[in-house]
Formats: structure tokens, C-alpha cells, sequence
């Protein structure tokens, strides 16, 4: 299943993934900065932006299997620096357990390790229901969209809020609630976290209520090779709330890898 993507520069690969139901150009300003020294590719996962629909039923090992199928068929052959915010970061971590000789090194954005508790998942299995039903995602959009930024971006930028909403409902409702699905079947991943020996950066937008930013402190601490950096001014969505701190960041962790 091909995936639609962007690739630019050369040098080490930087696959930097999207949250949910957003698209790749959630990451255009870290790939204008980070290719000028590196081959940054950002993929749309399945279901997004212009990549198609994994088939039933939706999983977030079979949209990190894609990106590995992305990597394979474009002849990435070297290991790559993996990073993935949010819903990114489920796939990235299920390719550091089903890909790993493919990893050189990991990044986490405002994300989790642990699987739904049985009420997420019943909650998502009611919002995709009421998306089938309805054809629409407005609900999920105005649940969504507030809890995405921290309360100064709210306040002082709206316009990013609209054109994040913009994006939002340019996605399929039936490939919103398939993701939906895929995110409360998903793994726990916390126990496999000691395992993952690369360098990992994991960056937490202060303000962010979807990702707790001590969760992602511990998530951290557990990486045996792990570095957390708070993004300031931002809450969920740190990419586009505070583009030069993230790239200030993933730059500064890409400097420290030897190549
Ligand atoms: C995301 O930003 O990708 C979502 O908030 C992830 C989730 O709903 O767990």
C-alpha cells in the first residue's frame, strides 16, 4: 500500500509522522529547516492526507509497516532517524519493535506508550460509530480542536486553530474512524521501552493536556538512552505551536548522533 510523502535534502533519513487526523504538513517546517543537512521525508499515514486506507481491520502495526514499505520501495537502505508525534508516535514505536534494525535513532512528540484504558477505547469505539452514522467528524472536531493547543496559541493565534480544523475535515470521515479503531486496539508499549537501546529524544509541548508532559518525562527516563526536551509556549501540537524550538531540538539530538 504506497504512501503518499515529501521528500527533501540528502544525507541521514529523518521520517517524521503526523498525529491524528491531520497530514504531513504538519512537519513543513522542520522539513524546510533539517533539509538543508539531512533527508527528511515526511510521509501522510494511511488514511491521511493523500495515502489510502489500510484495509479492515485498521492497525497501527499495519500503518508502521507501511512506512517500512515506503522506506523499502524508495531505497532507504541505512537506518533512519524514526519521530512521531502522537498518533506518529504509536507507529513509531510499533516500528522500533517490528523494524528495529531499521532504526538509527527515535523521536517522540507528545505522545504515549501505554495502550487506551478499556473507557478510551470504548470512547473512541462510540465516536467512530457516530462518525459512520453521521458521515461527518464536526463532533470530533469540536471536542478535538481546543484540547490541541496550549491556552496562548488559543488566545492570541486562531488562525492556526482554523486552518488545523481545515485540515482535520479534508480527512475521509470513514479513515478518521478507522484510525480511531486502530488507536484503541493499539499496544502498550511501555514494557518494550527498556528495550529500545538507540538514542531517543522525546519532547512534550508544556502545555499539552493530551500527553501529559510528565508522562512523557517518565516515557524518558525509561529509554535506556533517552533525552527529554519541554517545548515552550505549546501545548499538543509543538510542530507547528513552536516550530523553532522543535527543530531547535531535533537539531541539537541529530548533531549528537555519530554518523
Ligand atoms: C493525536 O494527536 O494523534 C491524537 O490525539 C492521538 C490520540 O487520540 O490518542
Amino acid at each position: 500500500m504506497p504512501l503518499a510523502f515529501e521528500d527533501a535534502g540528502s544525507g541521514t533519513a529523518v521520517v517524521l509522522l503526523h498525529g491524528f487526523p491531520l497530514d504531513r504538513t504538519l512537519w513543513d517546517a522542520q522539513k524546510q529547516a533539517l533539509s538543508r543537512r539531512y533527508h527528511v521525508i515526511t510521509p501522510d499515514l494511511p488514511g491521511h492526507g493523500q495515502s489510502p486506507r489500510l484495509p479492515d481491520p485498521p492497525t497501527i502495526d499495519g500503518m508502521a509497516d507501511a512506512v517500512n514499505d515506503l522506506l523499502d520501495t524508495n531505497g532507504v537502505t541505512r537506518p533512519v532517524v524514526l519521530g512521531g508525534l502522537s498518533m506518529g508516535g504509536y507507529v513509531a514505536l510499533s516500528f522500533a519493535s517490528r523494524h528495529h534494525e531499521r532504526l538509527r535513532a527515535l523521536m517522540l512528540f507528545d505522545t504515549k506508550s501505554a495502550a487506551d484504558t478499556p473507557e478510551a477505547a470504548a470512547g473512541r469505539e462510540r465516536s467512530a460509530r457516530a462518525i459512520d452514522a453521521s458521515g461527518s467528524i464536526d463532533n470530533l472536531i469540536d471536542a478535538m480542536v481546543p484540547k490541541l493547543f496550549a491556552e496562548s496559541t488559543r488566545t492570541a493565534r486562531p488562525a492556526l486553530l482554523s486552518a488545523t480544523e481545515r485540515l482535520m475535515r479534508s480527512t475521509d470521515p470513514a479513515s478518521v474512524s478507522a484510525a480511531l479503531r486502530a488507536m484503541a486496539v493499539r499496544a502498550d508499549r511501555t514494557a518494550e521501552l527498556t528495550r529500545i537501546t538507540v538514542p531517543c529524544l522525546v519532547c512534550a509541548g508544556e502545555q499539552d493536556a493530551i500527553s501529559p508532559p510528565e508522562e512523557m518525562r517518565e516515557i524518558a527516563r525509561r529509554l535506556p538512552n533517552g533525552r527529554f526536551v519541554s517545548i515552550p509556549d505549546a501545548g499538543h501540537l509543538t510542530p507547528i505551536e513552536n516550530p523553532e524550538a522543535v527543530t531547535e531540538a531535533i537539531e541539537a539530538f541529530l548533531a549528537g548522533l555519530d554518523d
